[in-house]
């Protein structure tokens, strides 16, 4: 595989994708009309795909190619963001869109694939190539992986086309799921033709981390436990579960957000600077900062990990109902709707450094960022004894307003000498005045063109797996007091506690 120049690239839009079938399986749920379609309508205004494009999507329900593609039409048009939608361009890429019906579950609807696949490939000229995007229950993962094994799809006889698979979150329910889904899945495809989507690196502003860190000369020489007094990564949205209550109430704060989006990030920020820019090695480094965490015992889970459930609350004149009334969710549910832990990295970069990490639903407002704070100055010279009070911090906004900034001291105009916090900030939207490429776009463009720099690998799943899952199974042992925070609140007191006990404080983003 040719080595890929990530930051060279940055938006990988200068390649255009080779001709190809993206087959969808759930192509009549949320995600393909909401997602997937949307990125890919856009990789076609951009010119990104090549006119030997075609959709097969399957589902259950019974639609024709007609419905299908109003269907998906209606998705483009409502969840399009930032750009207009061009109903002459739509009608040349719906010819390309096919739906068929069928059970995954039973063996019939693959061979009709393989049949269906074949036709489009001839109307289309889509060259063999063929992507498997696994948007389904994730119960039926391994199922669908073994019917296109069945049917002989996860190969061609032409050497020069190829078979891919995107996997959907969430990889696994626990460790022993995820090792089961990927050993399912390596009994059909090879790792490298096996893509586990994690949306959030394929983020602008996460993959900024590596130009920010890599491509400047003055960061990495303090990124390090000498200069860095503890990291905060916070991923808050003040949206419940939305309807999603069913999946919510299984997979918690904990699984849906940190051990995949948050460790992620966690490894950008913090691992080594790889020899070369190429997927293998940048992999190579996240994988082995996620191998470097240190896994909490079990006595040790109570003081580095904090619980929330989100209770009813009255906000602005409107009752909120509280996550036990949720929709699809049981009125005693133990679900943690926020998660806070405390990591720590064991390499000589990052030893003893806290790395703090909460995610939670219905809190203040929609914000992921990650803070890094560094020491205060050896020695203060200055009387009133602020620069204690506010030591440097460097932030990363994910979202929404991307950008970075960095808090510092300044002198107060006037006589005397007292100084005040204030920041340096770079905001991607006014710097660069142009549009981000959604997370999907640019996952979908690299997985056509065979990068999978910004997928998942199956020893970095396993790995972040390894660190959740002594916390997820004291966890089902413990009774919580839940619900245990207002919604609108940044969370259960016991999160302001653990960090509290290092004498740190949440920052309010
Ligand atoms: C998904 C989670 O993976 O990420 C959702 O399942 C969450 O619960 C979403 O809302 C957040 O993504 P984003 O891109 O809006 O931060």
């Amino acid at each position: 595989m040719a080595a890929t120049q990530v930051l060279d690239d940055p938006l990988r839009f200068d390649r255009p994708a080779p001709p190809a079938t993206v087959v969808i399986f759930g192509a009549n749920g949320d995600l393909t009309q909401r997602k997937l379609m949307p990125a890919l309508y856009r990789l076609a205004f951009e010119r990104r795909l090549a006119p030997g494009f075609a959709v097969i999507g399957t589902s259950r329900t019974v639609m024709s190619d007609a419905e299908f593609r109003a269907k998906m039409r209606a998705g483009v048009e409502k969840y399009l963001e930032d750009s207009p939608f061009d109903a002459a361009l739509w009608e040349e890429f719906e010819r390309g869109l096919y739906y068929l019906a069928g059970d995954i579950s039973g063996d019939a609807l693959y061979h009709e694939l393989g049949a269906k696949l074949a036709a489009v490939e001839a109307e289309r000229h889509t060259g063999g190539n063929a992507l498997f995007y696994l948007s389904t229950q994730p119960s039926y993962y391994a199922r669908v992986a073994e019917g296109l094994g069945t049917a002989g799809l996860q190969r061609t006889e032409d050497p020069a086309a190829w078979r891919r698979i995107i996997v959907e979150k969430p990889f696994g329910h626990d460790q022993a799921s995820a090792r089961q889904l990927n050993a399912s899945l390596h009994g059909v495809f090879e790792e490298p033709n096996i893509y586990r989507i994690d949306h959030y690196l394929g983020k602008e502003t996460v993959q900024n981390i590596l130009a920010f860190r890599f491509g400047n000369g003055i960061f990495e020489p303090l990124w390090n436990r000498r200069y860095v007094n503890h990291v905060q990564i916070t991923a808050a949205e003040n949206i419940g579960v939305e309807g999603r209550g069913g999946y919510y109430q299984e997979a918690g704060a904990l699984r849906d957000m940190i051990q995949n989006h948050l460790m992620q990030v966690m490894a950008t920020i913090a691992m080594e600077p790889p020899a070369v820019f190429d997927a293998a090695t940048v992999r190579d480094e996240r994988a082995k900062l996620l191998r470097s965490i240190r896994i909490l015992k079990p006595d040790e889970v109570a003081t580095h990990a904090v619980a929330g459930q989100y209770g009813p609350a009255q906000i602005g004149g409107e009752r909120l109902a509280g996550f036990r009334e949720e929709k699809g969710v049981a009125p005693d549910a133990r679900t943690d709707t926020y998660a806070a832990v405390t990591l720590f990295i064991e390499n000589w970069r990052w030893a003893g450094v806290p790395f703090y990490i909460r995610s939670g639903k219905r809190l203040p407002k929609r914000v992921t960022d990650i803070a890094i704070q560094f020491n205060t100055a050896p020695l203060s010279l200055f009387a009133d004894g602020e620069p204690g009070k506010w030591p440097n911090l460097l932030v990363v906004r994910i979202q929404p307003e991307e950008g970075i900034s960095l808090r510092f001291f300044s002198k107060r105009p006037g006589s005397g000498m007292t100084l005040r916090p204030v920041t340096m900030d770079f905001n991607y939207g006014t710097s660069f005045g142009e549009r981000s490429p959604s997370a999907y776009e640019t996952l979908l463009l690299d997985a056509l063109l065979g990068d999978p720099t910004l997928y998942t690998r199956q020893d970095m799943v396993e790995a972040s797996w390894a660190v959740v899952q002594p916390i997820l199974d004291v966890w089902s042992g413990s009774r919580f007091e839940f619900p245990n925070y207002a919604s609108g609140t940044w969370g259960p007191k016991e999160s302001e506690e653990m960090l509290a006990r290092r004498g740190h404080v949440w920052r309010i983003p």
